[in-house]
């Protein structure tokens, strides 16, 4: 059976104030019934992870330690309370040139300090309307997951490009049928045990309207939500249409 899992990703968004949200998530659910994790700016990493939440970061650095200015190791990350990390964002393979092979490094550096790598993947709507879109979540598959991942140390976030931050929502078949692909390759590559293990979560545009639906699709073990994770108001109800599911 796998723990459903709630994650949130603040992206570049929140100041010290913005904690109060999660006092307020917290009140609102004392005692959840499912993993919830949120991802704020790595400022606000230490602060929050003083709170009940599993805390997880955006982004990391391949190496331990060293000459790299502006960056942040998975150690560093782990030190400050963090039990995940985010790799290979779609907004971090654009805005930074990041390809399947950094992503791997960066999993792989993060597995190593004891965090949980949540790989992200996803086709542009371009490589959609051309009906790559299993053929680019496979190569991406391949390509970002190191070959030591288990149900405990990987998770894997299947986000279209065009659903971010734009209220566009795949249909629930097409939603199903990307996450029993990943599933499927999953289980070739890593055997049953690991390849049922692990959580394989939907993100782009989930909102409080549309969480339950999504959640009712096979093989979705929960949402890697962006915007609607930014307000306890909003990401509440999609804790609870998890737990309901
Ligand atoms: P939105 O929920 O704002 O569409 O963002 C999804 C996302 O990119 C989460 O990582």
């Amino acid at each position: 059976m796998r723990r459903k899992l709630a994650a949130g990703n603040w992206k570049m968004n929140g100041l010290k104030s913005q904690l109060a949200e999660l006092e307020a998530l917290a009140k609102a659910h004392p005692a959840p019934s499912v993993d919830v994790l949120l991802c704020p700016p790595v400022t606000l990493l230490a602060a929050a992870a003083q709170g009940p939440f599993c805390i997880g970061a955006q982004d990391c650095h391949p190496n331990d330690a060293g000459a790299h200015t502006g960056d942040i190791s998975a150690q560093m990350l782990r030190d400050s309370g963090a039990e995940a990390v985010i790799v290979g964002h779609s907004e971090r393979r654009e805005d930074h040139g990041e390809h399947s092979d950094i992503v791997r490094a960066k999993a792989r550096a993060a597995q190593a300090v004891g965090l949980t790598a949540i790989v992200c993947m996803g086709e542009s709507l371009v490589q959609r309307e051309a009906q790559n879109t299993l053929d680019i979540i496979g190569g991406q598959l391949a390509g970002s997951i190191p070959d030591n991942a288990t149900a405990e140390n990987l998770v894997v976030a299947y986000e279209p490009i065009w659903a971010i931050g734009t209220g566009l929502v795949p249909s629930l078949a097409q939603i199903g049928e990307v996450h029993d692909f990943i599933r499927a390759r999953l289980e070739r590559r890593f055997g049953a045990g690991v390849g049922r293990g692990v959580r394989v979560l939907y993100g782009g545009s989930v909102k409080p309207d549309n969480a339950s639906e999504i959640f009712s699709v096979p093989n979705v073990d929960g949402a890697l939500v962006g915007g609607a994770s930014l307000k306890a108001a909003d990401f509440s109800p999609i804790i609870s249409a998890l737990e309901t599911s």
